[in-house]
């Protein structure tokens, strides 16, 4: 293949993938987006394979292998609860591997210190910062802040290290210093994602998708390959810019949430069960007399939803309370409900409720106080007014979803216990909220099979 069919190909992907990221903007296209995705790397990584650029089949073969493997079970695999832990995997692979290409690049002797340095850099962020991401999802650390004394202090200083290594070695080329800046690199990966708590890894695991962009581009400038550039450009930039989305959302600055440092300490709603303050419990029965005789209801999805998959019996109550009862229906979404961007919108399309059914916060939050229903299936964080009362909280700040404007609210969870953040919720005792305990798909199923028996 010659060098202009290359640069041919490279520009296909690149359009391919510009196309792909317009089209997961939303939910209604995001499949199409994938697909174009798909394509732009499948012909991204033939038209590599057959050019000039590689002459050593039997390790790239064994790469691909690999990597389709590893790529490939967890995929299949991975419940959608699971995803960001997945994501925080994927940005972290792309890091280390931005690492071993740079090292790799200083050993067969590139002279492009500065780029092959900052690649080396921010791919080590971003692989141990992702490390940690992932082990804080997945518990098996814990999901708290974990902050020490000094440590914004050590921070700082690793972090002024780094940048003098790097100076250093683009004026020296000594490989040593080049190792030492990858092992203080990977440090200080590590030290700037501990101190922040769960509640802000999906914007941490954005910022580190945008390093693992950032990373890509100084090792495509280091190997002169134009589609790493434009490829690690886009994911640079998309990551960073869902990065000041999500912390818009939860009215945070990006600085406040990477300095972490949020959820260290338990944030308890001063006895909010004392002896005057009563949750008070309904059956699926009321729930369902109580909806079946309303003008509205609103649904508010959360990240319990998402683990008892009542997507498909909360359409059709909908479609029951609709069509038998002339109700009128909407789902309200918060941009943080449940544990990734979008997923609430992924869950509610899988069951095939209508987009224009579905609103942001923004556009519904003034409706509540005109709808006699809130329906309030799993979420808990995301309608909890201490992010408006209590600074102390890791949540303060947050908009929520005013469902405490509705005439009635239910609450369909398990028990009183708190959402990621840990804060509890002194919505479950207010006047008129009547809690559903249960699973969110059983509950949803009794009120169903209630409302069509009438
Ligand atoms: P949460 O505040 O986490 O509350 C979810 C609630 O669902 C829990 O209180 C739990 O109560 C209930 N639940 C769990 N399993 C259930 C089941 N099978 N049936 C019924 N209920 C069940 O969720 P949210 O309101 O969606 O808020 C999201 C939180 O996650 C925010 O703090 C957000 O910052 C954080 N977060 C968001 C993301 C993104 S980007 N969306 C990513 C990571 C973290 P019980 O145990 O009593 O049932």
């Amino acid at each position: 293949m010659t060098n202009s069919f290359l640069a041919f190909a490279y520009l296909l992907s690149s359009i391919l993938f510009i196309f792909s990221i317009r089209g997961l903007a939303s939910p209604e296209t995001a499949r199409r987006g994938n697909l174009l995705g798909m394509l732009g790397m499948a012909i991204a990584i033939l038209a590599t394979l057959f050019s000039p650029l590689v002459s050593e089949y039997v390790w790239v073969a064994g790469a691909i292998l690999l990597g389709g493997i590893l790529g490939t079970i967890p995929a299949l695999k991975v419940k959608m609860t699971s995803l960001p832990q997945m994501v925080a995997a994927f940005n972290g692979l792309g890091g280390l591997s931005s690492v071993f290409i740079a090292i790799a690049e200083i050993l067969a002797g590139s002279q492009t210190y500065l780029e092959t340095s900052l690649g080396l850099l921010i791919g080590a962020l971003a692989f141990s910062g992702s490390v940690i991401a992932f082990a804080k999802l997945q518990g098996l650390i814990s999901a708290r802040a974990m902050v020490f004394p000094l440590q914004q202090t050590l921070n700082l200083l690793l972090g002024l290290a780094v940048v003098g290594l790097c100076a250093w070695f683009v004026i020296s080329g000594d490989r040593n210093i080049f190792y030492a800046l990858a092992v203080l690199s990977i440090l200080l990966g590590f030290l700037l994602i501990l101190p922040i708590g769960g509640a802000d890894m999906p914007v941490v695991i954005s910022v580190l998708n945008s390093y693992s962009g950032l990373a890509a581009v100084g090792i495509g400038f280091s190997l002169n390959n134009v589609l790493l550039i434009t490829v690690g450009s886009l994911v640079g930039a998309s990551g960073a810019i869902l990065s000041y989305i999500m912390t818009k959302a939860m009215n945070r600055s990006l600085a406040n949430v990477m300095l972490g440092g949020f959820g260290a300490k338990t944030v308890a709603a001063s006895n909010l069960a004392g002896e005057d303050k009563q949750a008070h419990a309904g059956s699926p029965a009321d729930a369902a007399f109580i909806m079946e005789n309303a003008n509205k209801v609103i649904i508010v999805p959360g990240y319990g939803m998402a683990v008892a998959q009542a997507q498909h019996v909360l359409k059709e109550m909908a479609d029951d309370l609709h069509n038998k009862f002339g109700v009128e229906v909407k789902y309200a979404v918060h941009p943080v409900a449940g544990r990734m961007p979008g997923h609430m919108n992924v869950l509610l399309a899988e069951a095939n409720v209508p987009y224009e059914e579905v609103f942001e916060l923004e556009d519904i939050n003034r409706e509540f106080a005109t709808a006699d229903v809130a329906y309030v299936i799993g979420a808990n964080d995301v309608t909890n007014p201490m992010a408006k009362t209590n600074p102390d909280s890791p949540i303060y700040g947050m908009p929520i979803l005013d469902v405490e404007k509705a005439k009635t609210v239910f609450f369909v969870k398990r028990s009183l216990a708190t959402g990621y953040s840990g804060v509890e919720n002194p919505l479950f005792y207010a006047d008129n909220t009547i809690m559903l305990y249960g699973d969110a798909k059983k509950v949803t199923e009794e009120i169903v099979n209630v409302l069509e028996n009438k």
